[in-house]
Order: structure tokens, then C-alpha cells, then sequence
């Protein structure tokens, strides 16, 4: 709901259980009132005499003592006594540098706007759309606020149109501002680094700025784009918290400016940091939208319902809900040293297992034999595969299986036939030594040409060979910004430009091939934000697929994203990462809490091994709705217990599938029994949990909970759970 208050000038934007109130005060200042629980419709003028008259008053219109830096705003300025860091900076032909908006009209309306370009929100109720005019420049901004009736999460972005006929250059462009009345929050960040991505901290909240960032090109392993503000009491089940997440992918940068008054200011977008974009008179900046969730249910709550948001309104709509494909990957059984003899020993290792699709990863093009060479050619390395993947194909063919293939699209190695064709191709300056990772540069993905020349070279494999999966992955930051295509003073456009290049890609590529399923990839989760799920249903959580190590991984990831939006496979032992070794079981369980696959040599297993595959396989298809569609309730956090456990709950509450582990197994003498508590369940509902022969109400699972099982080191257990009737 999104109403209009004429007379008193106050906006209420309404969800499923919050309210967002603004009003617009005598001086026409967009003023923040109130983001939290729902309140009554008509409360805005309680609000707006409350804290919007008084605000309103020392801001005032003279210029005589103005304070626009005590004002709650929703759109900050600059230069006119507003302090806090800035959200927008806008360079005018004369050199200054000064903003103060104020409200010039509005529209609401049915559904969402489409942004061209950049992954948006695919469906919402109604829009409200609020144009602000600059004091001092011939700027518009048109702040965006999206909200759906049946959901908690509040998507807003801007876009900023010079209306002049003067060229402006912004050098800065955040997509919103939010001002809370307090700071008496912690901050739960989600960072890590390749392997160990997305681990949650949380610190507190101080005077001064906290910024998360990324300035690797891409969201990044190091700090998700997704923070989360907790009150101080609040739990998985219990309490206040504000979730932030960026539906973007590239550099990006989270605010926390907590200030003298102690309330703080949260805003955030595309990193600042060496950023400007110029704007001629009547072109538009839009900026990428972020998602905002309150919950006053803990993080639980807060957690499902960006679950739920991605699944029905980012991710492809076609693909959301379809059931995944199981795939093998060859990738870990031989990396590079693959011939058709081991990878048909692969495919016919994975026939009659359940699997469905053979995927062919790194290594089969150009002279790729390991990973300093070829990145950009992208056809066959004859060498390797004489015939090929014709033959692969029809391997996989023979076993009823589907075949997907590995592409890096925006990459490019020195030693490759496109770089000795184009090495204006690659970003930054060829006489200035770049910097290499993995032994490869970036391309130039500001540059249309580039990515052309990617989307025939990568059409050109897709549309020759049977090919439904692909898994598009991406293996190094990237560092000099500089672009051979554009000219000097567009520099500082670079990093965004790349971004969008990605997406134009990634859209054109799906779009053209609707049939192939593609899977994103950043070595391991590096790029796993909510605007490359608006292209892929599913990325590669982590590089690590350790049966323990993959607990923490998984129930981080969580926070902001569903289950179904992860890929997980099971690898073998010792695990190539950790070394460590994890019973088959329990790798199964784990990677069973998401689109589940298989990283291993198959040809290599054991007749009771192929038995543990295959029911794996056959036991996941018949839990795989709860994986699509179920609600997750992490219910035994692996950062502090010697336990796993998370539980994904049907909508109707009739059915749930818990999966657990145990990391060390504890002598007698020193165990306590431990239960677990089931939360998601109906109260009043009866359940029956299988293979423990439990019956008992949901009232009972969550106050007094379940005996853990005692279990050998990283023994894991799956419980089915139905509603019976009594
Ligand atoms: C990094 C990915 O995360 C791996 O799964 C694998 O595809 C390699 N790249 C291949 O180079």
C-alpha cells in the first residue's frame, strides 16, 4: 500500500508488516519519519508533528541558521550545512560542488518499473516515485520506493537526471539513504575470503563512519553486499533487525555514519571510490536498487523473506522453481589433464546414479592446458579433445545424461590468440604492466565491441554442440580501471560500465538460449549478490566443499539468500581443499540444503559407495520442493556449537527435512544431553519424524526440542518430518 496524505503532505508505504513514512515539510524537504513496525495508517501526522515540525523548523528556508544536518532526509545534500557523508556528488561546469534537494512532484503506481540494463525487481505491487529538484544545479533525482503487499522487503533506487543543457559530472551516486532515530544497533557483516566466504560478524555500531566495501570490480568473497543492523536482543527468533542488500555485482559501498545526535545514517551503492560518470543535458544515472527488510522476528524471519524476495522476484521466473539439474563436474576429478578415455570413465561412472548432466569444466579450449594460456579462445583445444565435444556429447547421450561446459566470458590471457589480436582488448594500459591474477587480465567490458566478439564466440559453442548448462565463471578481482576504448574524462565510468557489460551479457546470452541453464561462478562464491541470481538461478557457494567447513559456508550464505540459490556439491575425500576427510553421508546431507551435484571421480567409487550416491540422489528429489520452495529455520549455528542443524519447513507447515552433523564426537564422560529445538512448526499440528519414530506436537519440538544423536566425528543425521493425523 502506498498512500498520500494531500493535505498534511505525508507518504505511508506499507508491506506485509512495516511501515515507511516520509513527509514533505513547509521548506519542501523530503523528511524521513519512521521505518519499523506497521503502525496505523493515519499515525503519519502524530509522526510528522512529533519530529518533522520541529526538524522542519531549524532547517528552515532563510539561510539565516540553517541545520539540514539534523533533518532526517531521503536524500542527502551537500554543501549546505549537512554534514554527514554525502549520497550524491554533483560537479557543475563551473567547478562547484553543492546540493540541496526538495520536493517537486510525485506518481504512484501499479506494478514496477523496468530498469534497462541492470537486474531489477521483476514484480511488485505499486511504485511511488518522488522527483526532488536541486537548489543548485539543473538536477532531478527520482527516488524509487517498491513495495509489495505481501512482503517485507522494500526495494528503492534513484535516478539522476540532468535536465539542463550543461554537462555535470556526478563523482558520486548512491542508490538510497536511510536515517534510523537511534544507533543502538550491532552490525552483522558477512565476510571471508575465497573458501571461506561469508562468514557473519558482528560488531558494534560507533560514532563515525563504518563503510563495507568492495573495490575488486565485483561484489566480492571478502564482504557481501548484504549487512544486517540487529537491536541488541535479537536472535534467530526474536527481535528487531534491518537487512540491506545491494542488487549488484560490482564495486560497491555500505555506510554507517552513526553521528553527534547519536542516530545514524545508512546509505550505500556503487563505490565512490574513484568513480564519476559525465551527464550530458538529458541523460539519466540510474543507480542499482537495494533491497531493504525489517523484521521484528528475528533474523529468522528476516532471512526468509529475502528468501522468498529472491526466489518470486529476482531470479528468472522461468528458472526459480524448476527443478536443478544434478550435475557432475570434472573439475576437481582430473582439473586440467582430462582425455576422452577419463571422462568417459567419468559419464560412465555417473550413469545409473541419478545424475543428470556431465559437466565439462576449465580446460577445453584454445591450448588450455593449465591456467595460464587461452582465456578467449573459445574453441576447441584440439589437442586434448581431437574430435571434439561430439564425442562427450554422445557419452552422455548413451546414459541418458545432458551435457553443460565451463566458459570464463571475461577473461583474456596474454598467451591467446584474441589478446595477439586484440590487446587493446584487455583492460588497463598493455605499456604500464598490468597487474595479472591467475595469470590473466580482465576484458574490457566497457567496450561493446568486447562483448560482442564474447557473446558470438560463446553463441558460436552453444549453438553447435547439445549443450544445456553452463556454469560462467569469473577467477580474478579486477584492479586497473582504465578503459583503451574511452576517452580520458570518461575513466572514472570504467568500473560501472564493466558491470553492465556483464549484465548485457548475461541477458543476451539467456535470452538467445532460453533452454541452457546457467549456473554463476566467481572462483567458488566471489560474485554471489542478488544481481547475478537475476540472470543465474544458482551460483557456486564456495570452491571449498569440505563436509565440515561447507556448515559454515552454507549457513552464512543463508542470511541473504535462499537455499535453492546455492550450488553445492559433494567431493570427494580427502577433500582437496581442507584435507580432510568427512563421511559420504554427510557430505550428501549437507549439500542436500541446496542445488545438489557431485565434484568427483565417479569411475573411481565402490559398489557401497555408487548404493550411498543413489540414494542421495533419489532421497533429494524427494525433498527437492522444500529446497525451491520451503522455509529455512537455522536452528544450530556451526560458529559456536559442535553442531549443525537447519531445517527447511514446507509453506503449509505439513511437512520439514532437517539435516545435521556433529563436528566432534564427545567421550561419555563428559556429555550432556543436548536438545534441539525445532522451530517452524506448527504448534498445533502433530508430527512424525522419521527414522526416530518421534511423535509429538510442534508445540513440543520447539519448547523442549529433540535429543541430538551421539555421532562419531562429522556423522551427520536426516530427519523427515510429517504431520500425522491423531
Ligand atoms: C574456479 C571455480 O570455482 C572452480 O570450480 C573451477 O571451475 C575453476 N575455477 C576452473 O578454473
Amino acid at each position: 500500500m502506498i498512500k498520500f496524505d494531500e493535505k498534511k503532505k505525508i507518504f505511508h508505504l506499507k508491506g506485509k508488516s512495516y511501515s515507511y513514512v516520509m513527509c514533505v515539510g513547509s521548506a519542501g524537504y523530503l523528511q524521513h519519519l519512521y521505518y519499523g513496525k506497521a503502525i496505523g495508517e493515519k499515525d503519519g501526522s502524530y509522526l510528522k508533528e512529533c519530529v518533522g515540525n520541529s526538524q522542519d523548523a531549524v532547517c528552515g528556508d532563510n539561510y539565516r541558521d540553517v541545520r539540514t544536518n539534523d533533518m532526517w532526509c531521503e536524500y542527502s545534500s551537500y554543501g549546505r550545512c549537512d554534514f554527514h557523508e554525502p549520497c550524491v556528488l554533483i560537479e557543475r561546469t563551473d567547478g562547484a560542488v553543492m546540493s540541496l534537494f526538495r520536493y517537486l512532484s510525485h506518481t504512484i503506481s501499479k506494478g514496477t518499473p523496468v530498469v534497462k540494463g541492470m537486474p531489477h525487481i521483476r514484480s511488485g505491487d505499486s511504485t511511488l516515485c518522488i522527483a526532488l529538484r536541486d537548489d543548485f544545479s539543473d538536477a532531478e533525482i527520482r527516488l524509487y520506493y517498491i513495495v509489495s503487499e505481501n512482503s517485507d522487503v522494500l526495494v528503492r533506487y534513484c535516478e539522476i537526471v540532468n535536465t539542463g543543457k550543461n554537462t555535470v559530472k556526478l563523482t558520486k551516486a548512491f542508490s538510497f539513504v536511510l536515517d534510523l532515530p537511534d544507533a543502538d544497533y550491532d552490525l552483522m557483516r558477512f565476510e571471508g575470503n575465497q573458501t571461506y566466504e561469508r562468514r557473519p560478524e558482528v560488531s558494534n555500531i560507533a560514532h563515525g563512519i563504518t563503510r563495507l566495501q568492495s573495490l575488486r570490480g565485483a561484489s566480492s568473497h571478502q564482504i557481501n553486499p548484504f549487512a544486517i543492523l540487529l537491536k541488541k536482543n535479537t536472535d534467530e527468533n526474536i527481535g528487531e533487525c534491518f537487512g540491506i542488500q545491494l542488487i549488484y555485482s560490482g564495486s560497491w559501498a555500505i555506510t554507517m555514519e552513526e553521528n553527534n545526535c547519536d542516530t545514524l545514517r545508512v546509505q550505500g551503492g556503487i563505490n565512490d571510490t574513484a568513480f564519476s560518470w559525465i551527464l550530458s543535458g538529458g541523460e539519466c544515472f540510474v543507480t542499482p536498487q537495494v533491497a531493504l527488510c525489517y523484521s521484528s522476528q528475528g533474523l529468522g524471519n528476516l532471512s526468509r523473506e529475502y528468501a522468498d524476495f529472491i526466489r518470486e522476484r529476482i531470479m528468472p521466473s522461468s528458472r526459480a522453481f524448476s527443478q536443478r539439474p544434478i550435475v557432475v563436474n570434472n573439475w576437481e576429478a582430473t582439473y586440467f589433464d582430462f582425455t576422452y578415455e577419463k571422462l568417459f570413465a567419468i559419464i560412465d561412472g555417473a550413469s545409473g546414479l541419478g545424475v543428470d548432466t556431465f559437466v565439462l569444466d576449465d580446460g577445453w579450449f584454445g591450448e588450455r592446458n593449465w591456467d595460464d594460456v587461452s582465456l578467449g579462445d573459445w574453441f576447441i583445444n584440439k589437442s586434448k579433445l581431437p574430435d571434439g565435444l561430439k564425442p562427450i556429447i554422445e557419452r552422455c547421450k548413451r546414459h541418458g545424461m545432458k551435457f553443460g561446459i565451463w566458459f570464463e566470458p571475461e577473461m583474456i590471457s596474454e598467451e591467446s590468440e584474441l589478446y595477439r589480436a586484440h590487446p587493446d582488448w584487455a583492460l588497463g594500459k598493455a605499456d604500464n604492466n598490468p597487474s595479472r591474477q591467475r595469470n590473466q587480465l580482465v576484458l574490457d567490458f566497457a567496450n561493446p565491441n568486447v562483448v560482442d566478439y564474447v557473446f558470438n564466440a560463446v553463441s558460436d559453442v552453444l549453438s553447435n554442440n547439445d549443450i544445456s548448462y553452463v556454469k560462467w565463471d569469473m577467477n580474478r578481482s579486477l584492479s586497473e580501471f582504465f578503459s583503451p576504448y574511452l576517452p580520458a574524462d570518461r575513466q572514472g565510468e570504467v568500473a560501472h560500465r564493466y558491470v553492465l557489460g556483464v549484465y548485457a551479457l548475461a541477458a543476451r546470452l539467456t535470452a538467445t538460449f532460453p533452454e541452457v541453464f546457467f549456473e554463476g561462478c566467481a572462483s567458488g562464491g566471489g560474485r554471489f549478490d542478488a544481481g547475478m541470481l537475476y540472470y543465474f538461478p544458482q551460483i557456486w557457494t564456495s570452491d571449498n566443499t569440505d563436509g565440515y567447513e561447507r556448515t559454515r559456508i552454507q549457513w552464512g550464505t543463508s542470511f541473504g539468500y535462499p537455499v535453492s540459490a546455492m550450488s553445492c556439491h559433494v567431493s570427494g575425500c580427502p577433500n582437496h581443499q581442507t584435507e580432510r576427510t568427512t563421511p559420504l553421508t554427510t557430505r550428501g546431507a549437507i549439500a542436500s540444503l541446496g542445488a545438489t551435484g557431485y565434484e568427483l571421480d565417479l569411475s573411481k567409487l565402490s559398489e557401497s559407495e555408487r548404493e550411498e550416491i543413489k540414494k542421495q540422489i533419489c532421497d533429494y528429489r524427494k525433498i527437492e520442493s522444500l529446497v525451491l520452495y520451503g522455509d529455512l529455520y537455522r536452528l544450530c549455528n556451526p560458529y559456536n556449537e559442535n553442531y549443525f542443524a537447519e531445517m527447511l519447513v514446507s509453506k503449509n507447515k505439513k511437512r520439514a527435512y532437517l539435516v545435521g552433523e556433529q563436528f566432534r564426537a564427545t567421550p561419555n564422560g563428559h556429555f550432556k544431553e543436548k536438545y534441539l529445538k525445532l522451530y517452524g512448526l506448527d504448534d498445533n499440528k502433530i508430527y512424525k519424524i522419521e527414522p526416530l519414530n518421534v511423535k509429538a506436537s510442534g508445540s513440543v519440538l520447539k519448547s523442549f526440542g529433540v535429543p541430538l544423536p551421539h555421532l562419531s566425528d562429522y556423522g551427520s543425521f536426516i530427519w523427515y518430518i510429517d504431520e500425522i493425523e491423531e
